[in-house]
């Protein structure tokens, strides 16, 4: 057997293949369950104590030599040109990524400045009565957003059923379930019976947010609205605030921030003035809170509502908002690496 051994062995080093299928076929001849090593082992079983010792060593480097062989064929004909083993099929077709919506990142970093300063997230529906929309916000009967010409209502009359105008219905879902302190933004989709242009939208999308506590004054209202501005367009930012109406705030402002596409000094963008409107707040008007049966003797508010199509467009240079809704892959695609 030992002569066999020295021989196979030899043979071993001369085996060769010109393709797969030899290759594999060298190894059912050597390794297979007939296979010239297998049958040795077979044999091997009935020696003796003491041949085996002898034999066992030079049959396992008989078994190793050819199997490192027979893998090394293998590889070479499976790389050979013109070889069909392997993966034959053709290449996937490759998924692009995606990117988020802009006015999702948008609406997320506004959300993230104030929750790192306190504020909780409040959602409410989409269809509202005329209760939480206007009425509980001291809207008085004749206003004018209580017309069709603004609103969109799905009936009328008494029972009003209508789509949101702003984020305040939500505020007011809250005062109704919680007593101060009350520290929420409300992010959402909105409505409003306007022509579609480059700088409005019938469906925008806006966050508001209302502080509700003993002794909250206006210095707290333009201290939390510098942060935001600061934290949102960068360190430098300023901002002024102009007095303004609203019906559930008194008193009201706009906020507008220093432009940071020309650092103040006047551009096409804030039209020569160097300020960018971004968005109307006040102090809860008591006529609000009473309504909502908080005690307007022990607390003072503030509310803020800004519209995030307008934030984005400042942040970004877009200067058509229908961009926004369009849903071109082109537009969004830009936004891909944005945040
Ligand atoms: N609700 C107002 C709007 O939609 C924004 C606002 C909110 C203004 C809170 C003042 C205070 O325009």
């Amino acid at each position: 057997m030992q002569n066999k051994i020295q021989r196979l062995l030899k043979e071993v080093e001369t085996l060769a293949a010109k393709s797969v299928q030899e290759a594999e076929e060298i190894r059912v001849q050597w390794l297979g369950k007939k296979g010239v090593v297998t049958v040795l082992f077979d044999e091997f079983k009935n020696l003796s104590a003491a041949e085996k010792r002898v034999l066992g060593q030079a049959l396992n480097a008989l078994k190793t030599a050819a199997q490192e062989k027979i893998a090394a064929l293998r590889e070479v004909t499976e790389q050979a040109p013109g070889s069909v083993s392997g993966d034959c099929t053709p290449p996937g077709i490759p998924h692009p990524f995606g990117a988020r919506h802009p006015i999702a990142m948008v609406r997320n970093e506004i959300i993230g400045i104030f929750k790192r300063s306190g504020y909780t997230l409040a959602e409410g529906p989409e269809i509202e009565d005329d209760w939480h929309v206007f009425s509980a916000l001291n809207f008085p009967p004749e206003h004018p957003a209580r017309d069709m010409q603004d609103t969109f209502f799905i009936r009328q009359g008494d029972n009003a059923v209508l789509l949101r105008t702003h984020t305040s219905s939500v505020q007011v879902r809250k005062m109704e379930t919680q007593q101060p302190p009350v520290r929420v933004i409300c992010p959402g989709r909105v409505f409003r019976n306007e022509a579609i242009s480059a700088r409005a939208h019938c469906i925008f999308h806006q966050v508001e947010g209302l502080y509700i506590d003993e002794n909250v004054s206006f210095a707290d209202l333009k201290q939390a609205i510098l942060y935001f501005a600061q934290e949102l367009f960068g360190a430098d930012t300023k901002i002024r605030l102009r007095p303004s109406y609203f019906p559930f705030t008194e008193p009201s402002a706009e906020v507008d921030v220093s432009c940071n596409i020309c650092g103040g000094k006047g551009c096409n963008i804030c039209k020569g003035t160097g300020w960018l409107e971004i968005m109307g707040c006040g102090m809860v008007d008591p006529n609000v809170l009473e309504a909502n049966h908080i005690d307007s003797g022990k607390y003072t508010g503030f509310a803020f509502g800004m519209g995030i199509e307008r934030i984005a467009m400042l942040k970004w240079q877009v200067r058509d908002l229908r961009l926004y809704f369009e849903n071109d892959v082109r537009f969004l695609q830009q936004f891909a690496t944005a945040l």
